[in-house]
């Protein structure tokens, strides 16, 4: 391992820190304010002896603020991902995954090392991984966009599609959220169902895996881009490119 993908690693690990950090921030703040909100809209209708409308509607009032907040996370989110690191990047590693390449932990205590079908448990949680060259061992990790959610499922799960892109129920995602372009953390009960989804904490959009990661929940307004994997004596490859935009469709 070199020193120039050791630092590679780190810095995504900060920026995707950094991008939870701020979303979390973001959320507890959001609730603050609708305490705030309403407390005030509490305040105006019982201060006076008259029944009398509140100043201005508190639920336009919060949208507004919501909107306003998540710019500013996907403001940092953004400021993560367009991090300069020119002269340290070795060449190829900030382009898209390419057919042939290998999987390997974007984190962990395996951090660095080949993803195999048995590392992936049934059911989930998902694994974070990131294309790698073969041939010149180079990590693609200097793009946050090539961050890889693979996740085996029971392939009697999976929709038919879904179906014939999986290998042995195991199917791959980006890991960047279409709405704006936040991580995709979380891997927990749906809002809206009682099976496990995919989930982007920054304004928790939700991902269905079993069905192409449509989204089930949240303002995200496309699918995560999914990945064609191969499987070869247990080992998992690049079977070719995204298959869906990867990225976010907005900035806030
Ligand atoms: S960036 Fe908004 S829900 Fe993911």
């Amino acid at each position: 391992m070199d020193s120039s993908s050791l630092n590679h690693r780190e810095q995504s690990h900060i920026d995707a820190l950094r991008c939870q950090l701020f979303a979390f921030f973001s959320a507890e703040f959001q609730r603050l304010l609708a305490n705030m909100s309403r407390t005030s809209f509490t305040t105006n209708s019982s201060s006076s002896g008259n029944i009398t409308e509140p100043e201005a509607d508190p639920c336009a009032e919060q949208t507004r603020r919501t909107v306003l907040l998540g710019a500013i996370a996907t403001t940092a989110c953004l400021g993560c991902s367009a991090y300069a690191r020119a002269g340290e990047d070795p060449p190829g590693s900030d382009e898209r995954p390419q057919k042939g390449d290998v999987l390997v932990f974007a984190e962990g205590d395996n951090e660095g090392k080949l993803i195999t079908a048995a590392d992936l448990s049934a059911g989930g949680p998902p694994v974070h991984a990131w294309p790698k060259d073969p041939k010149t061992s180079v990590v693609r990790s200097a793009s946050r966009l090539n961050e890889i959610l693979i996740i085996r499922l029971d392939p009697a799960e999976l929709d038919e599609k879904t179906r014939e892109r999986a290998v042995d129920g195991i199917i791959a995602y980006s890991a960047i959220c279409s709405h704006a372009g936040c991580p995709v953390t979380a891997w927990v009960k749906s809002d809206v169902g009682d099976k496990e989804v995919f989930k982007c904490m920054c304004h928790n959009s939700e991902y269905d895996p079993r069905a192409g990661a449509q989204v089930v929940f949240g303002p995200a307004p496309r699918r995560l881009a999914s990945l064609p994997l191969a499987l070869s004596d247990g080992s998992l490859s690049v079977a070719g490119n995204f298959i869906g935009k990867v990225g976010g469709a907005q900035p806030g």
